[in-house]
């Protein structure tokens, strides 16, 4: 028989850890299957959040430890009221942070030795429990560290950490807290909690409020109940409106340095912290560090590529005084044509770099030829025609930046293949190029230059649709059109 119940306790906790919803129904159907003829009605509690078995002794029950096979292993606690035994399996998920109970009752009065004998058996399945628990623990980090391989955007990987914190924990909000080694004090990296905007506008002075504190004493702080703490910093409940009850905070470090704090406020159903949410809490500590070392070198990464870019971007406005500005609006409207064609993420971040670079060979054209006024000779405009191929040279040596370089030499070839410099027709030019090619025209005339003034936007809006199929892409100046309003100045 108990093994029967086993079988269903176990299956009914697959299910549940699957977030697959049970409904009486379906349950009555599960229950049939394992305990054939065993069970008079059954109820699915919703107020009791587990379920309620009912079933009727068949008679053969003598004593559980006859029908037991030792070998089982269940949790079940016995209790005896009114002459009614209850068997009560406990599923605790931290996926729903909720504890299920199925309940079965038995009609029938269990001895001293069974009582005994079930004891015994509900502290194996305890363990079996805690092991169980630490591994869907286990998994859930192993998947944010898995992602942190996968995904370049390192704000993703630290937003999941957060939300990690509140399934595991089962809280309200949690917060990473990075410690400003120049001002000594905390700042929110990442909250998660419906107040998270205004929450993160506050610092908090190491050594103050409860973060403070662990960050000063590099120690694990749980405070049950924040009220009657002197330690807590009311200013950012009281300016924030959000309603901390109970706090529990670890430290975050990185080759023995602090580096932050990770908390985690208000435990679902009013419950209190206990020590295996602390456990939790540190392991999430110790691979935050990892991941906000990473974050760090990262984003130091990106601001160097990125003032590396704007560096030239700035020596190519130096040198040509009516392209000033040129480049961040052919990067403007770039963006707003790939948004429109549904560019994905990094899709998007490439055809900037490539937009915002496009005219980059222009470094490599004599100043008298550049800023020449008046018209060029036909010599002359040969030689500001290799801008593109100049500026493909000038990023051969950056690595992983085909896309980039080849939108930046094909900008000015043409769809039906009269551009330049290599006369690529339609699909053969690059995507990339063939949006740069639109943004860049519609920018030139809309741009004052020496020998003319702007076009206003209809006229230039008209001579982009003129293109069509001839000097652009058909679809992306659909795009274009679509979007245009945006630029309407
Ligand atoms: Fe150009």
């Amino acid at each position: 028989m108990l093994k029967r119940l086993f079988d269903l306790a176990y299956s009914l906790q697959s299910l549940l850890l699957e977030g697959e919803f049970v409904d009486s129904s379906r349950l009555i159907e599960i229950c049939n299957s394992f305990l054939d003829g065993y069970f008079d009605f059954i109820v699915y509690s919703h107020s009791y959040r587990g379920f309620v078995v009912v079933f009727r002794s068949n008679g053969d029950l003598k004593g559980f430890k006859d029908v037991l096979n030792k070998e089982d292993i269940a949790n079940f606690l016995v209790r005896l009221e009114n002459g009614i035994s209850y068997l009560d399996f406990y599923f605790f998920t931290r996926k729903y942070h909720r504890k299920f109970v199925l309940r079965v009752i038995i009609k029938e009065v269990l001895t001293e030795e069974d009582e005994r004998f079930v004891n015994n058996l509900a502290n194996s399945f305890r363990s079996f429990i805690e092991v169980f628990d630490e591994n869907y623990v286990k998994a859930k980090i192993i998947d944010v560290l898995k992602d942190l391989s996968e995904i370049n955007d390192i704000q993703v990987v630290i937003s999941k950490l957060t939300k990690v914190v509140k399934e595991l924990l089962g809280v309200e909000a949690s917060s990473i807290l990075m410690k400003d080694e120049k001002t000594n004090e905390l700042y929110f990296r990442q909250v998660d909690s419906e107040k998270g905007d205004i929450i993160k506008e506050f610092r908090i002075p190491i050594g103050k409020g409860i973060a403070g504190k662990v960050a000063l004493m590099g120690k694990p702080m749980v405070v049950n109940d924040v009220s009657s703490s002197s330690d807590f910093f009311s200013v950012v409940d009281e300016k924030s409106g959000f309603k901390t009850r109970e706090i529990l905070a670890i430290p975050i470090r990185s080759l023995n340095r602090l580096i932050g704090v990770v908390e985690a406020i208000n435990k679902a159903n009013f419950t209190k912290f206990d020590f295996s949410d602390a456990l939790i809490l540190d392991t999430i500590a110790d691979v935050s560090g990892v991941i906000l070392v990473t974050a760090d070198l990262y984003e130091k990464l990106e601001r160097l590529f990125k003032s590396i870019i704007d560096s030239l971007v700035a020596s190519l406005d130096a040198r040509d005084e009516y392209t000033k500005g040129h480049s961040e609006r052919v990067r403007l409207y770039s963006t707003e044509i790939a948004r429109e064609l549904g560019f994905g993420r990094n899709e998007l971040s490439r055809l900037q770099l490539s937009a915002i670079l496009h005219d980059i060979g222009k470094i490599g054209v004599p100043d008298s030829v550049l800023n020449k006024p008046g018209n060029l000779l036909p010599e002359e405009y040969e030689i500001i025609k290799r801008h593109p191929v100049i500026g493909y040279e000038i990023l051969k040596y950056v690595e992983d930046f085909e896309d980039v370089r080849e939108g930046v030499k094909y900008h000015h070839e043409r769809f039906d293949g009269k551009g330049y410099p290599e006369g690529l027709k339609g699909d053969e030019i690059p995507t990339f190029a063939r949006i740069i090619a639109v943004a860049d025209t519609f920018d030139a005339m809309t741009s004052n230059r020496p020998y003319r003034k702007a076009l206003p936007f209809e006229v230039a809006l008209n001579e982009i649709s003129k293109g069509k199929g001839t000097q652009f892409d058909p679809e992306i100046v659909d795009a274009f059109l679509k979007v245009s309003y945006k630029f309407y100045f």
